[in-house]
């Protein structure tokens, strides 16, 4: 278990599309485990393999209410919407409005290989469509409405 360095701002790695895991080996584990502690030490709500310099699908969230871990996440289902403010762990001191759905299920596999689904709404359906973005390159930047990084709300 280790903390990973996070990549921010515009290091490539972020714009690149991770591949799937075909074998969960050890190395896959490992980076299960070196993603939670990371997302812990930097008290995010989830953190996709790229993040940390790993170009595989992987990613892991947690808002609040234990970890959850999702090998080749795909959202196989959306409905309604909701705008609300996001910001990114590689994106430090930003943040912008970004319209997203209102719920979403994701189907991934677990770290024993199994496959399952979750449905998401409010903030983990965001965290989910957010994560799953970082996995194609994209950033909410790209998505965002409005920037909001400048608005200080005291
Ligand atoms: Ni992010």
């Amino acid at each position: 278990m280790a903390i990973r360095i996070i990549r921010k701002d515009d290091d490539e790695i972020l714009r690149k599309v991770s591949k799937k895991v075909e074998v969960i080996d050890d190395r896959i584990l490992t980076l299960l485990d070196d993603m939670k502690d990371t997302l812990y030490d930097a008290q995010g709500v989830g953190l996709a393999a790229p993040q940390i310099g790993v170009l595989r699908r992987v990613v892991v969230v947690d808002i609040g209410e234990g970890i959850i871990e999702l090998i080749n996440p795909v959202i196989v289902y959306e409905n309604g919407e909701q705008v609300d403010e996001e910001g990114c762990l590689s994106l430090p001191g930003r943040s912008g409005i970004v319209k997203r759905p209102e719920k979403v299920i994701v189907r991934a596999m677990d770290r024993e290989g199994k496959t399952f689904e979750m449905s998401g709404t409010e903030l983990l359906a965001r965290a989910f469509c957010h994560e799953v973005d970082h996995l194609n390159g994209v950033l909410y930047t790209d998505k965002m409405i409005r920037d909001t990084t400048d608005s200080s709300e005291e």
